[in-house]
């Protein structure tokens, strides 16, 4: 509600109120993230359908919307931005960039297109540099800031395809691993192709095995199939495991494939002494996602597709209309709607350029580098623990876990690890989730809260034994 004549257009007081109102509860609500519960959804039904109403014909006071948001909305939710939240992959939620997108929204300024604002389209260029940069492409390189790494994996199979594959490309193949993240086998189907052309090759401890990729692709060959892609994993989700990137590349040099590598969790930590040696051949992929809003904590909303060879984006995407201002022949001149499928789209750079120019890239080396620190320290604490066995060890910062007391059939270790999973979450200090491995039903840990510390770890732990010694 306003007393301004145009309700849209409140007056600099009304802004100010307004603006004041949102950053006290914000800032409240901030405060009290490390005590709120790591997960807390049970009311969850009753919630959604008690905020369920028709459009509203007219204005409520901004206190009371602000009420509705911070007393009943947000709190039946993960804490997603919490230092208990080891679950998935742990968003971040840094609060510069929260400022950012305060300014872009505010100004709302158009990025799609260097004429309408070159200014600020040079601070997104400088962004995908920069991740450019981290991740060893040379100066040419270039790329696009997505919402997310699942649009990022898709504009890189777009762009593949189109680069690699006749306009009728159905017989072209792509090959992934059974652990691959499942917005490739998505993006490969909203690309247009088959489902059963993305060939999951199988892995051994969670790494693709290259003797079974060479093979399926000459025995594709031999089918009269056109294999053009190849998608490695930098950082699993189910365990965090990085395939052997030098070994992916050699075959897709030696077979004339893209290399795509889908390093949206694990991309990040080749900023670390650690990561970097654990990365090795990130660099000799065609095509890259990184994702801001994973490894460099940054809200939900940006990911990163990164291509070696910038034009291919462009040949990818570029399309012209009458009614569009000029596009820049100059390659450092950006138009950014001809290298991805958006046209209208947020600013979102500057959640990404804020942060790194306020605070410096070191300010989340450190950060990095404590996750690897916490996760080597949650490892070594679990081997502790009689009869926990490590499924997989924790290559960054995941570490994958079971209970397996002897004397018990699949199904009864299962149904354990079931129950102990249970428990642990419901102290509420942290929030751990599952998955499913060839080994059975495991648990796993992920690090990746700017927010998270020793102290929460320790937490974890102590949580995970008590809840152990409940159950055994
Ligand atoms: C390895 C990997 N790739 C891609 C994605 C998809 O990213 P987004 O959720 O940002 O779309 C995820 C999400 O967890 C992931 O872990």
């Amino acid at each position: 509600m306003t007393d301004s004549v145009y309700p849209l257009e409140p007056s600099a007081e009304e802004m100010r109120a307004m603006a004041d109102q949102a950053t006290q509860r914000i800032i409240d609500h901030i405060a009290s993230l490390p005590e709120q519960p790591a997960t807390y959804s049970e009311d969850g039904q009753t919630v959604a359908n008690g905020l369920s109403e028709a459009l509203p014909e007219t204005g409520t006071a901004f206190a009371e919307l602000l009420d509705l948001l911070f007393d009943q909305a947000i709190p039946v939710s993960y804490n997603t931005a919490g230092p208990g939240y080891l679950a998935y992959i742990p968003g971040g939620g840094v609060f510069s960039s929260a400022v950012a997108d305060y300014i872009a929204n505010a100004v709302n300024r158009y990025v799609g297109v260097w004429v309408a604002a070159p200014g600020l389209v040079q601070l997104e260029v400088n962004v995908v540099r920069w991740f450019c940069e981290i991740v060893g492409y040379p100066a040419d390189a270039g790329g696009i800031l997505t919402s997310g790494g699942s649009l990022a994996n898709f504009t890189a199979m777009v762009t593949a395809r189109r680069e690699r594959l006749p306009d009728n490309f159905l017989t072209g193949t792509i090959y992934t691993s059974d652990q691959t993240h499942h917005s490739v086998r998505k993006a490969a189907v909203l690309a247009g192709f088959p489902a059963e052309n993305v060939r999951e090759i199988p892995t051994e401890q969670c790494e693709i095995r290259l003797d079974a990729l060479q093979q399926r692709i000459e025995e594709d060959r031999g089918a009269g199939f056109q294999p053009f892609m190849v998608v490695a994993s930098a950082g699993t989700t189910n365990t965090g495991a990085i395939d052997d990137l030098n070994g992916v590349a050699d075959i897709a040099d030696r077979e004339g494939l893209w290399l795509h590598i889908d390093a949206a969790y694990g991309g990040f930590f080749v900023l670390t002494s650690r990561g970097r040696a654990a990365l090795q051949g990130l660099d000799r992929a065609h095509s890259v996602v990184l994702d801001p809003h994973k490894g460099l904590f940054l809200p939900y909303g940006i990911g990163s597709l990164l291509v070696r060879d910038a034009g291919a984006l462009k040949r990818a995407h570029a399309t012209s209309a009458d009614y569009m201002p000029p596009m820049q022949d100059d390659p450092k001149l950006i138009d950014f709607c001809e290298l991805s499928p958006e046209l209208s789209r947020d600013f979102r750079g500057l959640r990404a350029w804020l942060p790194i120019k306020l605070y410096g890239i070191d300010a989340f080396r450190e950060s990095l580098d404590e996750k690897l620190d916490l996760t080597a320290w949650a490892a070594d604490e679990l081997r502790t623990i009689p009869n926990m066995e490590i499924v997989a060890e924790p290559p960054l910062s995941v570490v994958a876990f079971r209970l397996v007391p002897p004397g018990r059939s699949e199904d009864e270790v299962d149904d354990l690890n079931r129950r102990l999973l249970e428990a642990i979450n419901a102290r509420r200090n942290v929030y751990l989730t599952s998955t499913s491995l060839a080994c059975g039903y495991t648990l796993r840990i992920r690090v990746l809260s700017f927010r998270t510390h020793r102290d929460r770890m320790e937490q974890c732990l102590k949580d995970i034994r008590e809840s152990v010694e409940e159950l055994v």
